[in-house]
C-alpha cells in the first residue's frame, strides 16, 4: 500500500474576517460546539498529518488566531493582504513546496467535515493520475458557492463562481464545497498561472481545475451524499445551525456510550466533555469545558458544570453551577448550590441550597446543607455547618484561612472571622461571632445574652 504513506500536507485557510458576521472578531475566532471554528479544523487536521505538516494561513487578527490554536508544532503563514483563496496557499510556497506529497486544502471556517470524508478524498485522488480531487455536492440551493463543470468523460472541466457564472452554469446543482487535494508537485507547477481576471480581482483556487485541464491533466471529484458537512460558516445564523449540528454529534456519541440525556435537545455538552456509563443528564444541562464526569451520576436540570472533575455516583440537584472543583465519589451538591472555583470535595460530602464555595476543601462525609457561604477554607472529615454559616475570609485588603477541624459542629448562622483555627471535635454556638481560635473538644460561644421580660408584652398593650 505505497500509497497509504504518501505523505499529506494540510493548509487550512484563516485569514478572512468573515464580514456578513458583522464582528469585531475574526470568523475563525467565533465559538460552536464548544470551541473555536478554528480549533476544529486543526484537530481534525490532526487525523490526516502530524502537526509539523499542518499549516494555519492567517490575517485578520493574525495574533489572536495563532492564540487559539494551541496544539504544538502548527506551522502558520501570514496572509498579510487578502487577495484570494489561491493567493492564501501560494503565499505559503517557501513552507510548502518542499514538502512534496499531496496538499489538502481546508476552510477554518468548515468545522463540520469528518476525517473519514477527507480520508477518501485523499485515497481518491491518490489512487488516481488526477492531478487534484476536490469535494462537490448536489445541493437543492447552491447559491453562492462555485459550480462544477464537468467535461464528456465525467471529469471536472472547470469551476465557476457564481458571481462569474451564465444562467446556464448557475442551474447545475453540483457545488464545489472548496475542498481539495492537490498532488503538490503538479500544484506548484501551475499556481503560477492562477490570475486575478475575474469580477473579485482575487485569485481564485478554483481557477486551477481550468488550469490543470488545459495542461492536459485531470481533475476528479469526489461527491458527497449531505452538503451540510460542508457547510462553511458565513454568518450567525450559520454559526447558530453548525453549533447545533456539532452538538448533536456529542450527544449521540455520549448517548452510545452509555449515558441517558433526558431531552436531549435542550442539553449543552462541550467537544471535550467525558461522561461514564450510567449517568443521567436532566434537561437543560449544560456541561462544559474540560470537564469529566463518572459513572451512575446524576446532573440535575439547569446544571451548568465547566471544567471540573466528577467521581462516580456523584448527584448535582437542579440550579447548580460549578466551576473549575473536583467532586469525589458520592458527593451531592445543590440544587442550587454555587460551587465557584478551585474547590476539593471528597468522597459523601453533602452541599446543600444556597451554598457557595470558592477555594474550599470540604472533608469526606463533611456537610453544609442550608444558605453558607464558605471561602477559603479546609474544613475536615464529618465536621457540620449550619445554615446561614458565613466565613468572614475577606477584611477588604486580603484574604484570609479558615481551618475546621474533623467532626466538628458550627452552629447556625455563626460568623466565622477569618483567619482562624477550630479544632476537632470543637462546636460553636449559634449566631456566634467569633473571631479567636477554638481549641479541639471546646464550646465556644460568642453572641449577646439573652434576657426575658415576664408579662413586657402584654403590660405594653394594655398601655395602649
Ligand atoms: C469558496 C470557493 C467556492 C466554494 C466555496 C465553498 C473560491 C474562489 N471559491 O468561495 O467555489 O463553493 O468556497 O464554501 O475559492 N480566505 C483566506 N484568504 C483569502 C481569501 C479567503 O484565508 O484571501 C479564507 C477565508 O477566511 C475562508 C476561506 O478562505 O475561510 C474561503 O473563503 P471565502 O471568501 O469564504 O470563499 P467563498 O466565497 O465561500
Ligand atoms: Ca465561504
Amino acid at each position: 500500500m505505497e500509497m497509504m504513506q504518501t505523505p499529506v500536507t494540510v493548509v487550512i485557510l484563516a485569514a478572512g474576517l468573515g464580514t456578513r458576521m458583522k464582528s469585531r472578531q475574526a470568523k475563525v475566532l467565533h465559538r460552536a460546539g464548544g470551541k473555536c471554528l478554528v480549533e476544529h479544523v486543526v484537530e481534525t487536521a490532526l487525523a490526516l498529518a502530524p502537526a509539523e505538516r499542518i499549516f494555519v494561513v492567517v490575517g485578520h487578527q493574525a495574533e489572536e488566531v495563532r492564540r487559539a490554536i494551541t496544539t504544538p508544532g502548527i506551522g502558520f503563514i501570514e496572509q498579510g493582504e487578502q487577495k484570494g483563496t489561491g493567493h492564501a496557499v501560494m503565499v505559503g510556497r517557501a513552507q510548502l513546496e518542499a514538502l512534496g506529497g499531496y496538499l489538502v486544502v481546508l476552510y477554518g471556517d468548515c468545522p463540520l467535515l469528518r476525517v473519514e470524508t477527507l480520508r477518501q478524498l485523499i485515497d481518491t485522488e491518490t489512487a488516481s493520475s488526477a492531478a487534484a480531487t476536490l469535494l462537490t455536492a448536489e445541493m437543492a440551493d447552491p447559491t453562492g458557492y462555485g459550480r462544477v463543470l464537468r467535461n464528456a468523460g465525467g471529469q471536472v472541466a472547470e469551476i465557476v463562481e457564481q458571481k462569474a457564472a451564465t444562467a446556464e452554469q448557475l442551474a447545475i446543482r453540483e457545488a464545489n464545497m472548496g475542498i481539495y487535494c492537490f498532488r503538490a508537485d503538479l500544484f506548484w507547477k501551475h499556481v503560477g498561472e492562477l490570475g486575478t481576471d475575474n469580477p473579485a480581482q482575487e485569485y481564485y483556487l478554483t481557477d486551477m481545475a481550468a488550469i490543470f485541464n488545459r495542461a492536459g491533466l485531470t481533475v476528479e471529484a469526489l461527491r458527497i451524499g449531505d452538503a451540510r458537512e460542508a457547510l462553511g460558516i458565513n454568518n450567525r445564523l450559520e454559526l447558530a445551525e453548525v453549533d447545533r449540528l456539532l452538538r448533536d454529534r456529542k450527544l449521540r456519541e455520549v448517548m452510545l456510550a452509555g449515558v441517558t440525556v433526558e431531552k436531549p435537545e435542550t442539553v449543552t455538552i462541550d467537544a471535550e466533555v467525558r461522561i461514564g456509563m450510567d449517568t443521567v443528564i436532566e434537561p437543560f444541562a449544560q456541561i462544559l469545558g474540560r470537564t469529566t464526569i463518572g459513572e451512575n451520576c446524576r446532573i440535575g436540570a439547569c446544571a451548568i458544570l465547566r471544567d471540573s472533575e466528577l467521581a462516580n455516583d456523584v448527584e448535582i440537584g437542579p440550579f447548580t453551577v460549578v466551576g473549575t472543583s473536583r467532586l469525589e465519589r458520592g458527593v451531592h451538591a445543590g440544587p442550587f448550590a454555587r460551587l465557584r472555583m478551585d474547590n476539593h470535595v471528597e468522597a459523601g460530602a453533602h452541599i446543600g441550597n444556597f451554598v457557595e464555595l470558592k477555594k474550599t476543601h470540604m472533608g469526606a462525609g463533611a456537610k453544609a446543607n442550608h444558605l453558607a457561604y464558605l471561602g477559603d477554607s479546609h474544613i475536615g472529615a464529618r465536621s457540620n455547618i449550619g445554615a446561614g454559616t458565613i466565613t468572614c475570609n475577606y477584611d477588604g485588603v486580603s484574604k484570609h484561612p479558615t481551618t475546621i477541624g474533623e467532626g466538628a459542629f458550627v452552629g447556625s448562622n455563626a460568623t466565622l472571622v477569618a483567619p482562624l483555627e477550630i479544632g476537632d471535635g470543637s462546636y460553636i454556638g449559634a449566631g456566634s461571632v467569633i473571631t479567636k481560635p477554638v481549641p479541639p473538644d471546646a464550646l465556644a460561644i460568642g453572641r449577646g445574652h439573652q434576657f426575658v421580660k415576664e408579662g413586657w408584652a402584654r403590660k405594653r398593650r394594655e398601655r395602649k
